[in-house]
């Protein structure tokens, strides 16, 4: 069979780009190896751990929050292998629905792993495959780290501690990236003593500073630990335990440190494994992706990649937006992706959201700027819901008062920010957020109130 396309890998960036594709009239397949489609997010990454951080939500609000609003009985225990049945769930709907829509768009799904023995051919098993392009969306993996063996049973990567045997009674989470503090935070709310080990002295690198440092005072009353400035040395597992080896970086002391289970997440790297990207000779950055144009071309003509195995940041929805883009210039149309408008989320409770520069990117650039900021303790629908903890930062030109980014801790940060996003696409000042009408009571009132005292001053601080 020829086609005019055909995409490796089915996650967020693969799937998206074919149904894509397909609606704008090519000839489109794409290949999967697993058993389902839908990739790290919707197999062992982004929809899993969304499920167990849902029903562990709920379990904390039961324990801490039902009695003050008057709902009294017996709390609920957790069941570790229904919590799994439901999260199995949630996956089968959300991969099948991808085998839906393919079937609808009329994508053909080749099952198989695949290599590409020259420009315009895909192979899959004994089968070689015709094609006009080719996208790679082949994702990413845990990275490895010197002296860590995971085994997936006791020592684990995410996907492995998706699948626990049981809920840990000790868990060391190795870095206090977004893996390890969403995984840490489910565990932490089924009654695990959990124990994060971050290298810098700070977590979340990359998000606002004060965000970071709220956070992590919410974590700790929650109930994990952190060990701050500790580069890990060795992990391994004994007969019954598992043990850890640190160093702190401020006195280069050694310490040991026990547990049932631990979580290495200290980052993931381009998966391209197979793909015979070296004797293709498709380049590589030194980082290991696959190097791309502004179009997402390779250094091979006809073959493009996307997502996770490119530059940028490691998150499904720029991987959609690769695929979506990339389709649309194969389809002869103009795909774009504007970079300095994409959202991250972290989807703790609460959850931390932000897009564009932060206080320090700004600092060093050198760029004037002013911040507004608003408590949540001053939103009335908050309030109401115990969400009364974080704030709203949203930052903006000194001069021209446009917005540059925002930082939000609180409660549906996630979804509170796409207000900014939206406004931040259309090149709105923090005084057009701060005139749009909002409605009483929503959590959003709180993003107006910030954008309020990037002006003449928010109304309820
Ligand atoms: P990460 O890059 O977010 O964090 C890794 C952390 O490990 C860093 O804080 C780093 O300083 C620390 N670290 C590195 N080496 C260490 C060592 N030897 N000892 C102690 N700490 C060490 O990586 P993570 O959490 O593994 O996530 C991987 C990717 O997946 C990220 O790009 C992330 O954005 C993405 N992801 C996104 C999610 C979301 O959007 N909600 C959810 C899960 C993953």
């Amino acid at each position: 069979m020829s086609y005019d396309l055909i995409v490796i890998g089915s996650g967020p960036g693969g799937y998206v780009c074919a149904i894509r594709a397909a609606q704008l009239g090519l000839k489109v397949a794409c290949v999967e190896g697993r058993e389902t489609l839908g990739g790290t997010c919707l197999n062992v990454g982004c929809i899993p751990s969304k499920a167990l951080l849902h029903a562990t939500h709920q379990l904390h609000e039961a324990e801490h929050n039902f009695e003050a609003m008057g709902l009294m009985g017996a709390k609920p225990k957790p069941d570790w292998k229904k919590m799994l049945a439901y999260k199995a769930d949630v996956i089968g709907q959300n991969t099948k629905g991808i085998e839906f829509l393919f079937k609808k768009n009329k994508v053909d799904w080749i099952k198989g792993w695949a290599s590409i023995p020259a420009p315009g051919k895909v192979k899959v098993g004994d089968t070689t495959h015709e094609t006009k392009k080719i996208v790679i969306a082949s994702g990413s993996e845990s990275s490895p780290l010197k002296g860590v063996e995971v085994d997936e049973k006791t020592i684990v990567t995410s996907t492995g501690a998706l699948e626990l045997g049981k809920i840990p009674k000790k868990l060391i989470v190795i870095g206090a990236g977004v893996i390890g503090l969403e995984m840490g935070s489910v565990f932490a709310r089924l009654g695990a003593e959990v124990t994060v080990i971050e290298y810098l002295d700070r977590i979340i690198p990359g998000n606002d500073g004060e965000v970071a440092k709220t956070f992590q005072r919410m974590l700790k009353k929650q109930g994990m630990d952190f060990i701050m400035g500790a580069a890990v040395q060795k992990a391994e597992a004994l007969k019954t335990k598992a043990k850890v080896t640190y160093k702190l970086r401020k006195d280069d002391s050694e310490h040991t440190i026990d547990a049932d289970t631990v979580l290495l997440a200290t980052g993931r790297r381009p998966f391209t494994e197979g793909l015979g990207l070296d004797s293709l000779g498709v380049k590589l950055t030194e980082r290991g992706q696959i190097a791309t144009d502004k179009h997402f071309a390779t250094s091979v003509e006809g073959v493009y990649a996307i997502g996770d195995a490119v530059e940028g940041p490691m998150l499904a929805h720029k991987a959609e937006d690769e695929g979506m883009a990339v389709a649309e210039i194969l389809a002869g149309q103009a795909g774009h992706v504007n970079y300095g408008v994409i959202p991250g989320v972290i989807y703790t409770w609460p959850e931390v959201a932000s897009v564009g520069e932060t206080e320090e990117s700004l600092k060093e650039a050198g760029r004037g700027y002013k911040g507004g900021k608003f408590s949540f303790m001053g939103n009335g629908r908050a309030k109401a819901n115990f969400a009364g903890d974080g704030f709203v930062k949203i930052l903006a030109d000194k001069e021209t008062d446009r917005i540059l980014g925002a930082h939000i801790i609180g409660p549906y940060a996630g979804d509170l920010i796409h207000e900014v996003c939206v406004a931040m696409e259309f090149g709105a000042a923090a005084e057009d957020l701060a005139r749009t009408c909002h409605a009483h009571p929503t959590y959003s009132e709180a993003v107006r109130e910030a954008a309020l005292a990037c002006g003449d001053g928010a109304i309820h601080a």
